[in-house]
């Protein structure tokens, strides 16, 4: 597959500005992506629920370029200017050129937001490469008249967000998606996710995700870091193939609405995750004595009650607590009383399976 258009240029002395906004969300991974090589092809495939309040919301405002840069961008990010986001949006439009060579025509003006705390220590390039993404592809049909089938735009979109972060591309489609080649898959593809809630019971559309804010400072190593560390890893093929039988597993385990074989195979993945960066060299730890007290108090809550309540953790000390709607009141009681006081500043943010990005009106946002 080969996306590259020459075709794509568009006659600017006729361009009338305009506007496209797109609000997508985070998502989280119950199988890891963790290691990758070419350009952002994935070691291992990958399934993750689609959140629905972590998101970002972007608007980007287009004109005729006047100047004579290759990428001619204004980024703001919760309204100020943030020179390493620019740069990091910046690189991406410019390996997106072959693709639409029109983004060289343009003046371009991208306003972000997130939907959660700045500060919560959830970094998102998943929200936000994945808006980005699809407000290109918006872009495209507008100007060439194409991608009017919707199955060709979110594939291309999440084509185009794994070009800007690996996760990205999972977050353009509802509740579930998988990513990467995997053997019982014949569907899935390295190169973008796939849509896969129709594949699961139906209890995971009513799934919460409560994320357990246990440090808010920033990561002391990145996603692409801790990716490059994998190809010198002494356990990096074991670590492949247990991930393709891990999907096998879960996948069937999600198709029969099997909680608890879901739940196992969920944080044996999140355990996996650390191990690797502990293995890695250098070795790091990102958990903190908080992630580990949480762990046990959640471990012991599933004991006592019974319910289906799981953690997974993304590459950071924070908890994602996952569990059906129908154990929800419970759930929450026991969070606010024994997690809270494990929690930075007692913050947890409660989010859920969502239905996935949508286009919003662009003429609403302030800019
Ligand atoms: C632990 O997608 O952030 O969250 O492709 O380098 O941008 P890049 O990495 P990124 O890695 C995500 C890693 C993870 C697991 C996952 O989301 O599958």
């Amino acid at each position: 597959m080969d996306y590259k258009n020459p075709k794509f240029i568009i006659d600017s002395s006729q361009l009338t500005p305009g506007k496209v906004r797109w609000r997508s969300p985070s998502n989280i991974a119950l199988i890891k992506y963790w290691g990758k090589y070419g350009q952002q092809l994935p070691r291992n495939p990958s399934i993750s629920l689609t959140l629905s309040q972590a998101a970002t919301d972007t608007t980007l405002s287009y004109s005729a370029k006047q100047s004579d840069k290759e990428i001619d961008l204004d980024f703001y990010f919760a309204g100020e200017s943030r020179p390493d986001f620019s740069l990091r949006v910046e690189k991406y439009l410019k390996i997106l050129l072959p693709i639409f060579p029109f983004l060289g025509q343009l003046h371009l003006r991208i306003d972000t937001n997130n939907s959660f705390p700045h500060s919560a220590g959830i970094a998102s390039s998943a929200s936000a490469m994945s808006a980005i993404a699809l407000i290109l592809c918006s872009m495209e049909k507008r100007f060439f008249d194409s991608l009017s089938d919707s199955e060709t735009f979110y594939q291309k979109a999440s084509y185009l967000a794994r070009l800007g972060s690996g996760s990205a591309c999972r977050s353009v489609y509802p509740h579930v998606a998988v990513w990467g080649e995997a053997g019982e898959i014949p569907r899935a593809s390295n190169l973008y996710a796939i849509p896969y809630a129709d594949q699961v019971h139906d209890i995971f559309e009513t799934y919460h995700d409560d994320i357990l804010i246990i440090s808010k400072a920033e990561k002391s190593v990145s996603s692409g870091a801790g990716h490059n560390l994998m190809e010198g890893n002494l356990y990096a093929d074991n670590r492949y193939l247990q991930a393709r039988q891990r999907m096998d597993n879960l996948t069937a385990a999600m198709r029969a609405g099997d909680l608890e074989t879901f739940g196992k195979i969920t944080e044996a993945e999140a355990l996996t995750l650390h191990a690797l960066m502990m293995t890695s060299n250098p070795p790091y730890l990102l958990m903190e004595p908080n992630s580990i007290a949480a762990i046990r108090k959640v471990q012991a809550y599933r004991a006592e009650t019974g319910h289906p309540l799981y953690f997974t953790l993304d590459a950071g000390p924070n908890l994602h607590l996952l569990y059906p709607d129908n154990i929800a009141t419970e759930v929450k009681t026991f969070i606010r009383s024994e997690l809270t006081p494990l929690c930075q500043d007692g913050i947890y943010i409660a989010d859920r399976c969502g239905a996935g990005p949508e286009e919003l009106e662009a003429d609403l946002n302030p800019n």
